[in-house]
């Protein structure tokens, strides 16, 4: 980890065939991020804003020590570096600026202004986007007060489903099933001060993770992907951030794929566009496909996904750096299409006992170069390297990801993997992906 404070002589990039990258954020899918954009022997140095245990080890990449919302020495570092790109990873620092503060100082970075960033950071303006551009959605109201909230609850019945409106960390949507637990729900989310409720129509179906990158003007569909949220076998148990994901979905059909690209990112990119938000970076559809296939728009992230991000990059045959850059610099039209391996994955989520309740961390992780193989690669999410050895550092700590020709086969090598790596109290699910194997590819 190089001290920030003490700035780090790296000589500036002269042209196009030496580009350096700082990747903003700490996570699994940081991780992914840093390994698929150094892939392309373009890029000649990953700095990472903190990094954690992995990005630690990797050549080419050395963690740097600001915080993700130290925007003014994170812009210092980059200027005085040469840096050619700044990637933002996480939700915080785009609903915080980070974008706009860099790009005021002519820095080159991928991700949306704070402008953008509220589809994510705030549920009631996201919906108002959505209606505005006709996307399919779930109906729903907003409520500033509880006993509104409480009445259209008991006029709509349940199950229902009650969003706050701010950033709360996968803490802020309740699916009721009963009329008791809305009401509950509401309550409490006003309770912690979220000013502002969004109460919706409760779907059912298959869920969907379509991932995009768009340069404000062209919007393309990375593969599907779908992941496992809930902390138990079977999707039982309480949400968690992800336990493990899988690309592409089989679910995600090429028919599906174009209703998505046509009724969803289309329509919402022009929205934005008519609003006067330049849109750069990920715009990330968290669908429900009812089961008439029709694809409804849940929520949109503002961010690569955790862990869809670790199933799909992986695939990816086109330099990341390629793509991200052309997002940047308003290219994205001109690229050819995007081109994949032809092979599936599968990412299991290995997480802390007790995640994602109270867990502990320090816990010494043995087995990661032996799972590291051929077909095999082991993201770190929650980890630290302290004294030259890997220890846990988070709830979820790392995930597993496998390439292969089939499910079947990814399934096995992943679990292959997930099976050499020990540390006390560590948990997995045993069944990442086997939705793959039933349905038809
Ligand atoms: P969101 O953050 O809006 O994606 O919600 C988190 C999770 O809650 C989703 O991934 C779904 O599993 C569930 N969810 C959200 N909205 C609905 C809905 N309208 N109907 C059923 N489940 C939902
Ligand atoms: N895997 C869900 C998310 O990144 O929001």
């Amino acid at each position: 980890m190089i001290k920030c404070t003490e700035g780090l002589a790296i000589k500036s990039r002269e042209n196009l065939e030496s580009v350096k990258i700082l990747v903003v954020g700490t996570g699994g899918r940081e991780h992914a991020i840093v390994w698929a954009l150094l892939q392309s022997p373009l890029v000649t140095q990953v700095l990472c804003v903190p990094g954690n245990g992995g990005t630690a080890l990797m050549e080419r990449c050395q963690n740097l020590s600001f915080r993700v919302d130290d925007f003014a020495g994170i812009a210092r570092f980059a200027e005085v570096n040469g840096v050619s790109l700044v990637v933002i990873g996480p939700e915080l620092p785009l609903s915080l600026g980070i974008v706009d503060y860099l790009q005021n100082r002519n820095i080159p970075v991928f991700g949306p202004t704070r402008a953008g960033a509220q589809i994510e950071s705030s549920k009631t303006w996201a919906k108002a986007i959505m209606e505005e551009a006709g996307i399919p959605t779930p109906k729903s109201a907003t409520f500033t007060d509880l006993e509104t909230a409480r009445a259209y609850i008991e006029q709509q019945g349940a199950p229902i489903v009650v969003k706050a409106d701010g950033l709360a960390s996968g803490k802020g949507v309740v699916v009721a099933e009963t009329l008791q637990e809305a009401l509950t729900a509401v309550e409490l989310l006003f309770a912690q001060n979220y000013g502002k409720l969004l109460i919706e129509e409760y779907l059912t179906g298959q869920e969907l993770s379509v991932i995009a990158l768009t340069d404000g003007k062209t919007i393309r569909a990375l593969l599907p992907a779908q992941d496992h949220k809930r902390i138990g076998d079977g999707d039982t148990g309480a949400n968690t951030g992800g336990m493990g994901a899988y690309a592409p979905a089989p679910l995600g059909t090429p028919a599906l794929m174009t209703r998505i690209q046509n009724e969803v990112l289309e329509p919402t990119l022009a929205t934005l566009k008519r609003r006067g938000i330049d849109y750069r970076g990920v715009l990330y559809a968290g669908l429900m496909i009812t089961p008439n296939g029709e694809p409804k728009v849940l929520e949109f992230n503002c961010r690569f996904g955790d862990p869809e991000t670790q199933a799909i990059l992986p695939l990816l045959v086109t330099p990341l750096v390629e793509l991200l850059l052309a997002c940047v610099e308003q290219r994205l039209a001109a690229l050819p299409p995007i081109e994949w391996k032809p092979a599936v994955s599968t990412c299991v989520t290995i997480a802390a006992q007790g995640y994602p309740g109270n867990y502990e961390r320090g816990k010494v992780i043995s087995g990661i170069e032996s799972a590291n193989t051929d077909g095999t690669i082991v993201f770190h999410a929650g980890t630290q390297l302290k004294q030259n050895r890997v220890v846990s550092d988070g709830g979820r700590v790392l995930g597993v990801t496998s390439t292969a020709p089939d499910f079947a086969s990814a399934i096995d090598r992943a679990y292959q993997g997930v099976r050499l790596i020990t540390f006390e109290g560590m948990y997995y699910r045993q069944d990442i992906a086997q939705r793959a194997l039933s349905e038809r590819l």
